[in-house]
């Protein structure tokens, strides 16, 4: 070859010249079009790229399946490899088993995620048919979702299990039952049966796709090759002797993971040389003699590790496995070398391997081929020491087979174990010796203190620990060490994730369609990976945009350089504020905002915070954009900044005016006279970033008259579409705007997503070409705004009892650098504060604070999270004073149907009480609190909580949002065409209008198309948000049907209910079969004042956490949901989001830090590992969600059903936090430690350890 030659989905590729730089998703999305294949990082983390890998193991003889992530994999390396993408796997014609349960078991919302777990769980399969629990977990543990909550992803996939047989529905097929625990007469009337995988088609392994026989049957040249590419030449040689003679002055790589990343960061045009060991034979084999295992270089980590576990003794093989099972992602283990682990991390003094601790203390010793051609036996620590990777190359490592006692290993990282590493820990205790080491950064160190110890004493106290190993005193040192005396003392002690238990319970409907958990239509076009997303869309002749980004967050811009990206080929162009023909702000025009918006679209002359777009280069493809964006010099003068958000509160720098919501001063405090204590409190809470799986992304296609096509995934075509006609200085029925769907939003998809249309619409005008505005993660997390960090003082005046008189709360929040949505989540986290509870006199006084870092803007909840938190501390806080159980306080101070807001709306349609009383019964509060305040009274460093929370969110909202459009459709065919103003982005707002409109018609549902949101079809709707959206766009589609049925009813009941022939018989007549209708709740109907909502979501939960007081991690035990959400218009969509909710609730008040840079502003979780999300691990261990059903219908609702998108999150993050401060708070007493701690978010495992330390 002078190419390479594989295989993708069963079609024999050959590729010449491959640029060595060219990703395999690259390769696959833009040159094959198999845009199944998504990108939500390109960092390795997120795992929406996965693909699967299949190689012939000649001595097995047999096909070894494994995922990869094809973002990080550069395509040289799939050189005779079968590669399996998402649509090689099923398709809608041909589903496989793994997408059909998937698909049907609801196991996808957004479904941007989908292809990519598909993936990891095909790879299980193909290598193990039957899979264990554990094998699942791990399978699919790096790959991320925002929107499930992993729930019904697990539920599916252990439904291939023989250990679980999926939830049995109580058939009992696997053992156990989840169901036998909880069944009580509460359960009765409610269904338990979302759906039984008994009822799915056997999974059969042999219908799988065969290995390609023309994989087996190449013979590949016996020559070394070389790739030319744009900047690196690759030299592939085939065996040790062409490696010898080829290697001078090329910089060895083995998968090239690491260096072609690092690179592909580089800027510049250069040239390098490379050459690979990926293709040289002896760098891939094991040799296994009597006393020693070999290990090939190029071999990957995985493969290592299972070589190792296979031939050496059991008590150190079964260690190193499970060890790299811990590995932060089992597709990068899959793929990158130990060699270049080990390499990497030594060349870096802050780099902790996991496979250099390993291989020092296994005692290895590497085969190395010196700068002369020589082979040589080196240990370990030399290579490191001494450097030799500098000159040397690994040819294999050796480990020696004898039985050298046990091994212990242990990583932590920011968040688990299964983490990136920030520190690990190994030792091989044998009888007479000891290997011992630590990793800090760079060369594991050894504590040969330690050992000594370990071989002579028996004694195994953590002070003569300390002593003996010099380990500077700090939480990982006291991990390990803890951990260490315990394996000394017990051994190994395994333990496992082990199974997710779930029950979901809601009541049945005796309707065609409404009410039915019918699976998103959409489910299985996205698990096949066939729906597309914008950046998914083909456009002939388009150009990419790479953005410039200010690196300071206060200063005047002299000048802009961009000569020398201009120079790159394949550059198109720089285009910056002078190029936008209208207004750079067009927030500020739109007359019907609340508040309007000052952010720009390009920076005019100032940058106000690092990560403001200052302009884009324009380019032929996406990597050549982002580098030739890194090339654009920009010279600044700097000016003052206020990137510190006290600072900022000081300076009394706002973003818009003060607002105060509720009673004067006077009253007050009047009030607080009266009380009869006055408690204070001072509240912090963190930001938090929406991180849906698909960045922010505009095509805008440039049409002949000034007319643009702009598809956007935004949350407001209308929105989106009067800024880019705003922007473009033309009107905006010029402007087309569509959204099939959004791979989530969250609340980050209506102003951000704008902005990008606008820069890709400025672009395509002056270019006449078709524009996309794709973001990597890394520049998403850099440019748009997350949800506002607040701080808060609180002052609350109770009585005896505990019940509140009044209340002053002040609320600071971090606006950012610009307005975006700052004025608005402070005027609702005012006029919402009050929440589930009655507080007397309130008043609130919120600050939206102006600062020098990312501009914060919408994300779920909108300001009542925060209030929610705020609210938590005030209830413990009460409850220490006055000596009661929390949930005591709560229930003393609940707000019930028939009170009033403070805001003087009243209390309507409201089932708090009931989901409270529910709750605490269903989840058998009191006698669990019991049990766990014994267990706590015996353990010292592990603690467990348990916490109760409620919500109450009135829906609709009052205002100019309050309404939705649809418009209706009937093709003479009979078919039925939807459309409504809402967007859909995995809340499963289109499958619920279908199932409205199928209702409504009596159609059937097939019968109906949902199309994309358009502004050609639909106009000024309100932005999508707000968990009204099935209210007010599912009256719309029901005044459309009512509309139609109208006229055409008599017609139907003429020809016998014949739809097909009646709507011919219309046409002929000319009865109209189309209209448009706005659906609005007439409020004075039902009793409802204008500014009141008619009804309100409302739900209780019960969350129950294990601390671990050494590490600061956490465990959810059991969570119990309760929610009223009336008569659910798809109970599988309900508990989704629910349960999605919850864990991004979660998420918000434990392992989701946002910080900023002291100096600079910048966010310092720039990168898509550095923000943690939860993972599919971090899922309660037993999940239990009921939909209440209790119809306070007063007819203001759509087939009795209420809004549900945001209001879970609310009592997720109330009810974690408040568990995970019992653990924390009983710590303290037992240590005594009485300083009251309040509200602070996240408790990051960090933040735990500094709350349980003896200072
Ligand atoms: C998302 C992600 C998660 C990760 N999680 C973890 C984790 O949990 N724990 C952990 O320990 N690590 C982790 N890593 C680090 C990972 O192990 C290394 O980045 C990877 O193994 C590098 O291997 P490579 O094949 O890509 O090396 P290459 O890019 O091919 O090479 C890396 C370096 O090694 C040198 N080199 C390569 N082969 C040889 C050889 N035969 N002889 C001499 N020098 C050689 C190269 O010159 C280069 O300097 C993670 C990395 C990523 C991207
Ligand atoms: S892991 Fe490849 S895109 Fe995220
Ligand atoms: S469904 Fe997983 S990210 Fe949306």
């Amino acid at each position: 070859m002078p190419g390479i030659f594989f295989n993708v989905n069963g079609k024999d590729v050959s590729e010449e010249n491959v640029d060595p730089e060219l990703t395999l998703a690259y390769y696959l999305r833009n040159k094959l079009g198999l845009r199944g294949t998504k990108l939500g990082c390109e960092e390795g983390v997120c795992g929406s790229c996965t693909v699967v890998l299949g190689t012939w193991d000649d001595e097995e003889n047999k096909a070894v399946y494994r995922a990869v992530n094809a973002c990080l994999v550069p395509l040289f390396h799939v050189h005779q490899t079968f590669v399996i993408t998402v649509e090689g796997v099923g398709s809608r014609e041909k589903i496989h088993p793994i997408q059909d349960r998937m698909a049907r078991g609801h196991a996808l919302q957004c479904g941007f995620c989908s292809p990519g777990f598909v993936m990891s769980a095909y790879a299980l399969l193909r290598n193990h048919p039957d899979p264990s629990i554990d094998q699942i977990n791990a399978a699919i543990r790096a790959n991320l979702c925002r929107c499930t909550g992993y729930r019904p992803i697990l539920e599916a996939l252990y439904s291939f299990s023989p250990e679980s047989g999926g939830c049995c529905g109580g058939n009992k097929n696997g053992g156990g039952c989840c169901k036998d625990k909880s069944s009580s007469s509460e359960d009765e009337g409610y269904d338990d049966k979302l759906l039984s995988f008994n009822d799915f088609p056997k999974y059969d392994p042999t219908q799988e796709i065969i290995f390609p026989p023309s994989l087996r049957t190449y013979v590949d040249s016996e020559d070394q090759s070389i790739l030319e590419g744009s900047r690196i030449e690759l030299t592939l040689p085939k065996n040790l002797t062409q490696f010898k003679q080829s290697r001078e002055g090329k910089n060895v790589i083995s998968s090239g993971l690491i260096t072609r990343f690092l690179t592909s960061r580089h800027p510049k045009e250069f040239t390098q040389k490379w050459i690979t060991t990926r293709y040289v034979k002896e760098f891939n084999e094991v040799k296994v003699d009597a006393s020693s295992v070999k290990i090939g270089s190029a071999l990957n980590i995985q493969k290592f590790a299972d070589t190792l576990s296979c031939h050496l003794p059991k008590e150190v093989g079964c260690k190193v496995a499970k060890f790299i099972q811990n590995f932060s992602s089992p597709q990068i283990a899959n793929f990158a070398t130990w060699s270049g682990a080990i390499v990497s991390a030594a060349k870096s003094s802050i780099s902790v391997s996991d496979v250099l601790i390993l291989l020092n203390v296994l005692d290895a010793k590497l085969s190395l081929l010196t700068e002369s051609g020589e082979l040589i036996e080196v240990e370990i620590e030399k290579f490191v020491e001494q450097k030799l990777f500098e000159t040397g190359t690994i040819v294999y490592a050796k480990f020696s087979k004898s039985d050298r006692g046990k091994l212990f290993c242990l990583k932590l990282g920011e968040t688990s174990e299964q983490d990136s590493t920030n520190f690990n820990f190994a030792a091989l205790v044998g009888n007479k010796s000891s290997r011992i080491f630590v990793g800090l950064g760079g060369q594991p160190k050894r504590l040969t203190g330690l050992e000594s110890y370990v071989n002579k004493e028996k004694s195994y106290n953590l002070d003569d620990f300390y002593r003996a190993s010099n380990l500077e005193k700090n939480h990982h040192s006291s991990t390990a060490l803890t951990r260490f005396a315990s394996f000394l003392k017990n051994g190994n002690i395994e333990e496992n994730q082990g199974k997710v238990n779930y029950l979901q319970y809601f009541k049945p409907t005796t309707n065609e369609s409404a009410g039915r958990p019918i699976a998103n239509y959409f489910n299985e076009r996205a698990i096949t990976g066939e729906a597309l997303y914008v950046n998914d869309i083909p456009a002939h002749n388009a150009v990419h945009l790479g953005f410039v980004l200010s690196t300071l967050p206060n200063a005047e811009v002299l000048n802009v350089d961009f000569s020398e990206a201009l120079k790159l080929e394949g550059v198109a162009g720089y285009f910056g504020v002078s190029d936008v023909p209208g207004n750079n702000i067009p927030g500020l025009q739109i007359a019907n905002m609340n508040f309007p918006d000052d952010t720009t679209i390009f920076a005019d002359k100032k940058v106000e915070a690092v990560g403001q777009v200052i302009g884009v280069i324009a380019a032929n493809d996406v990597p050549l954009a982002r580098r030739a964006a890194k090339l654009v010099k920009v010279e600044y003068k700097e000016l003052k900044s206020l990137v510190d958000f006290e600072e900022a509160r000081d300076a009394e720098s706002y973003l818009g005016d003060v607002q105060h919501y509720g009673k004067d001063e006077k009253t007050v405090n009047e009030s607080f006279e009266k009380s009869s204590k006055v408690l204070e409190g001072e509240v912090s809470i963190g930001g938090q970033e929406h991180y849906y799986l698909e960045t922010q992304s505009s095509l805008v296609i440039p049409g002949e008259g000034d007319e643009l096509v702009v598809h956007c995934a935004t949350q407001g075509t209308s929105f989106t579409q009067l800024m880019v006609a705003e922007a473009m200085k033309i009107p905006a029925h010029k402007v087309i705007v569509k959204t099939k769907r959004l791979g989530g939003g969250f609340g980050g998809k209506v102003n951000n997503a704008s902005w990008i249309a606008c820069m890709c619409a400025v672009v395509a005008r002056k270019l006449n070409r078709p524009v996309y505005g794709f973001l990597s993660r890394a520049d998403d997390l850099a440019i748009t705004g997350k949800r506002h960090g607040v701080y808060a003082k609180y002052k609350v005046g109770i009585d005896s009892e505990g019940k509140i008189e009044g209340i002053h709360y002040q609320a600071w929040l971090n606006g950012g650098w610009s307005k975006d949505h700052s004025e608005g989540v402070t005027m609702v986290m005012g006029i919402l504060v009050d929440g589930v509870y009655k507080m007397g006199n309130l008043r609130f006084d919120g600050y939206p604070v102006k600062t020098n870092s990312n501009s914060n803007t919408a994300l779920r909840g909108y300001g009542n999270p925060q209030s929610t938190l705020v609210n938590e501390g005030v209830m413990r806080r009460i409850a220490r004073e006055v000596n009661k159980d929390v949930e005591e306080v709560k229930k003393l101070n609940f707000a019930l149907q028939g009170d009033h807001r403070f805001m003087g709306g009243k209390i309507h349609n409201d089932a708090l009480g009931e989901c409270w009383e529910y709750c605490t019964n269903w989840s058998e509060f009191e006698k669990r609190k019991r049990k766990i305040e014994e267990f706590n009274r015996s353990s010292e460093l592990v603690k467990r909580g348990i916490a109760m929370s409620s919500v109450r969110f009135g829906l609709p909202h009052p205002g100019p949002t309050g309404h939705g459009i649809a418009s209706l459709l009937i093709n003479l065919d009979g078919s039925v065409q939807l459309s409504i103003g809402g967007t859909e982005m995995g809340q499963g707002l289109n499958q619920k209008m279908l199932q409205v409109c199928s209702e409504a018609l009596k159609r059937p549902i097939e019968s109906i198309t949902i199309v994309d949101t358009s502004t050609d079809k639909i106009t000024n709707a309100p932005e999508t948000g707000g968990s009204q959206n099935a209210d007010t766009n599912g009256l719309a589609v029901l005044a459309c049907c009512e509309k139609i049925l109208s006229r055409l009813q008599p017609i139907i009941d003429k020809n016998d209910g014949e739809w097909e022939k009646s709507i011919r018989e219309a046409y002929a007549s000319y009865v109209p079969l189309q209209c448009t209708e706005y659906g609005v709740v007439e409020r004075t109907k039902f009793g409802v004042q204008e500014t009141e909502s008619p009804y309100n979501t409302t739900g209780s939960c019960a969350v129950e956490i294990e601390v671990d007081i050494l590490t600061g991690y956490n465990r959810v035990i059991r969570v119990d949901m309760v929610m009223d959400v009336g008569e659910s218009l798809n109970p599988a969509i309900d508990i989704g989001q629910i349960e999605g909710a919850f864990m991004q609730g979660y998420g918000l008040v434990t392992c989701e830090k946002i910080t900023f840079n002291k100096a600079t502003g910048q966010l310092e979780q720039n990168t898509a590992g550095k923000y943690k999300i939860p993972k599919a691990s971090d899922v309660p261990k037993d999940f239990r969600v009921k939909l209440l059903g209790i119809n306070k219908a007063n007819g203001a609702q759509v087939y009795s059903s209420k809004g549900i998108g945001e209001p879970p999150l609310m009592m997720s993050c109330g009810a974690v936090h408040s568990a995970i401060m019992y653990c924390v708070d009983d710590w303290r007493k037992h240590n005594g430690i009485e300083e009251f701690v309040d509200t602070i978010s996240p408790l990051s495992a960090d933040k735990i350890r500094e709350l349980c330390s003896k200072k």
